[in-house]
């Protein structure tokens, strides 16, 4: 059997949406306040798309500079892969308007559908498939347009969405010299589906009038029972992680931005403070599939990431679902 390919990230890209939603613009049309929300989440404000401007857009935008940090053109691409739970359509893929958008000729492309760990699961995904020698360069991308899919008159959810995109290039390790993936892990618990949920579209209850009436299109979700798995799951995420490494090692931990007091919680439990830890919730809300992503490259830009230091990166969301990936910088 050939033995494994080492994986890298060779570049990352995002991209959010230019029209920013403070939290005072909800207090016009709820029972809330910004004050609420801030102490709650830590979420200021968010962006949410314009009209016409849909999921796919915001995947080209921040696809085309990830491809561009890693210096390839997307013909040079295998692999388009979109993790996302707001496509463009229900069919076909998202990944497949991105991939004719960008000009990636050569590239199979698919999405799939992990929620907040959508971003990881394609990552994980195309990583699998360089590291096995089937592929050797990967787009993958996380992108939501939550703001279409948010019931406006439910305070305890529509505040937290935001929209945005992220993506990463994967590539050979020695081709590109960074981001060494060492490891990836993926979990799912989906006795807990109902936790977070659209529960109309599906085949279960196919769009009718009633379904639009009953505003079944929009996600629904439990918080206080996410918010007890989320704290669980990320701090034994990142244990897992680090297992065997010198803690000294770890350069950044880019944690899905779910809510402020989840990842203060969950760092409490690793007995972790959060000067090694990236935090852009207060700008930009949950952006399920694209938080991680996006977090990485303004990490990335800031310079916030060390060369040859460990970055974590772990979410989980609806499903349930959940991953991470340790990557030596
Ligand atoms: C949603 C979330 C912010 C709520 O925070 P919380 O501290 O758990 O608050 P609770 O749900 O216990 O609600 C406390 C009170 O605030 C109220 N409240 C909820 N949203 C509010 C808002 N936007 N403004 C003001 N009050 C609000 C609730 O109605 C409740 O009132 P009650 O005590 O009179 O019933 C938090 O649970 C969370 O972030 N959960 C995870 C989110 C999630 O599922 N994300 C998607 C998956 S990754």
């Amino acid at each position: 059997m050939a033995s494994r390919v080492r994986v890298g990230i060779a570049g990352t890209g995002s991209y959010v949406p230019e029209r920013v939603v403070p939290n005072a613009e909800f207090e016009s049309f709820l029972d809330t306040s910004d004050e609420w929300i801030v102490q709650r989440t830590g979420i200021r404000e968010r962006r949410w798309v314009a009209e016409g401007e849909n999921t796919s857009d915001l995947c080209v935008h921040a696809g085309k500079r990830a491809l561009e940090a890693a210096g390839i053109s997307a013909a040079d691409l295998d692999l388009v892969i979109v993790g996302t739970l707001t496509p463009d359509y229900p069919l076909p893929s998202t990944a497949c308007l991105v991939q004719d958008r960008i000009g990636a000729t050569k590239a199979g492309a698919f999405d799939v559908q992990a929620a907040c760990t959508g971003f990881l699961t394609a990552m994980n995904t195309a990583e699998a498939f360089i590291a096995a020698g089937r592929a050797r360069r990967a787009l993958v991308i996380g992108a939501e347009a939550l703001s279409r899919f948010v019931d406006m008159s439910e305070r305890g959810s529509c505040i937290l969405f935001g929209d945005a995109a992220g993506a990463a290039v994967l590539m050979p390790h020695e081709d590109c010299g960074q981001g060494e993936v060492l490891r990836t892990t993926l979990g799912a618990d989906g006795s807990g589906f109902e936790f977070i949920h659209i529960s109309g579209g599906g085949s279960v209850h196919p769009a009718t009038h009633d379904t639009v009436e009953a505003k079944q299109h929009y996600i629904r979700l439990k918080g206080r029972d996410v918010f007890r798995f989320a704290v669980k799951h990320m701090s034994q995420l990142i244990e897992e992680m680090l297992e065997g490494y010198d803690p000294d090692e770890l350069g950044l931990i880019v944690p899905h931005q779910v809510n402020r007091r989840i990842i203060d919680a969950a760092l409490d439990r690793v007995g972790m403070t959060d000067e090694k830890v990236m935090v852009n919730i207060q700008h930009y809300g949950n952006t399920s599939a694209a938080t991680v992503p996006v977090a990485l490259d303004e990490a990335v830009v800031q310079g916030r990431i060390e060369k040859g230091k460990l970055v974590v990166l772990v979410a989980f969301g609806a499903g349930l679902t959940w991953g991470a990936s340790l990557i030596r910088w």
